[in-house]
């Protein structure tokens, strides 16, 4: 079977993709499935087989080569941010029946939708920080925003990862610039509450042949929050798996990934973030397509589970094929 695993994307988390790429070529076993890697950004769709590329074709996502045209059977969606990981890129392999391995349209629009994501969980009663959101081009008041949230708070783009974008703000002369920040990754902040606490993720997937929730990860970032320079280089984070934390609160905290990943409707390997404060369980952020680079949470969390990476990504493909 032909697997195409699709990184790029058009948003600064593009550096990422590709390693995530690299991490998901290797994962995936080469006595089942042929993977070829796919480049998709805002100029050019390619396919890439012995370093050379192919265009492919958009109407159903084949390509040409010498004479041969090469059809896939599922996407491996390792894309970050737009447009893998925001629903449009689910939406066009919906309308041409292409199989994908992440979570469909509207789970992963609404899961790359932190203030809409947050919102919507918190009416089946899941802890989020308080947020306010703000649209560019609108008016904003930051005395609101301190009244409101009090400082610290965080300052994010509302649809972006990789800690791209985002500002621990400490004084409220920090509030417009980090906002300003924030809008070169998204067309909206989110402002958030600041939780003190301890951060943890818990990546998990369901297949028909069951639930498999993966150990728990902490994490302690020698910066100031979990930035993109902690989360991609070993020197600045300690990252612990499975956490030091109690057996009732592991169990709670991968309770809530799963109520979550039902709630949600999601497909494919999921990875929930939290904030651990005091003993409550704050949701950060739902990821559908989590990093997938060599120190990515996930293949970590796999490992420790005692579980076969390559058996992982079979069973992801298959249940997505079929
Ligand atoms: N957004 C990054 C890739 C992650 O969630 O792992
Ligand atoms: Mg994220």
């Amino acid at each position: 079977k032909n697997i195409a695993v699709v990184y790029g994307g058009d948003s600064s988390e593009i550096v990422v993709s590709r390693n995530s790429a690299k991490g998901v070529l290797s994962f995936i076993d080469p006595s089942v499935y042929r993977a070829i890697p796919v480049l998709i950004t805002s100029e050019k769709w390619e396919a890439e087989v012995d370093g050379k590329a192919y265009a492919i074709c958009k109407d159903d996502f084949s390509f040409v080569q010498k004479d041969d045209r090469v059809s896939f059977d599922c996407a491996y969606v390792t894309i970050h941010g737009t447009p893998g990981e925001d629903g449009r890129l689910q939406g066009y392999f919906d309308m041409i029946g292409m199989p994908y391995t992440t979570c469909g349209v509207l789970s992963s629009s609404l899961s790359f939708n932190k203030f809409a994501c947050n919102t919507y969980l918190k009416g089946f009663g899941v802890a989020v920080a308080d947020s306010l959101l703000i649209r560019k081009g609108t008016a904003y008041n930051v005395d609101h925003i301190v009244d409101t949230l009090g400082l610290p708070c965080f300052i994010k783009p509302n649809a972006g990862g990789s800690s791209f974008g985002i500002t621990k703000v400490q004084r409220i002369g920090e509030i417009a610039p980090a906002i300003i920040k924030a809008f070169e990754e998204s067309d909206e902040v989110i402002i958030e509450q600041f939780i003190q606490g301890n951060e943890f993720t818990c990546g998990l997937y369901k297949t028909p042949k069951g639930e498999r929730v993966f150990p728990i990860t902490e994490v302690i970032s020698a910066n100031e929050f979990f930035d993109f320079e902690a989360k991609y280089n070993a020197d600045k984070v300690q990252e612990i798996t499975p956490a030091r934390l109690p057996e009732k609160t592991t169990e709670r905290v991968q309770k809530i990934s799963s109520l979550i990943y039902d709630i949600l409707g999601c497909k494919g390997i999921v990875r929930v973030d939290y904030i651990l404060s005091n003993n409550n369980i704050f949701l950060l952020e739902v990821n559908t397509t989590p990093g997938m680079t060599e120190t990515s949470f996930i293949p970590q969390q796999i490992k420790a589970a005692g579980l076969n990476i390559k058996d992982v990504f079979s069973d992801i493909i298959e249940s997505s094929i079929n």
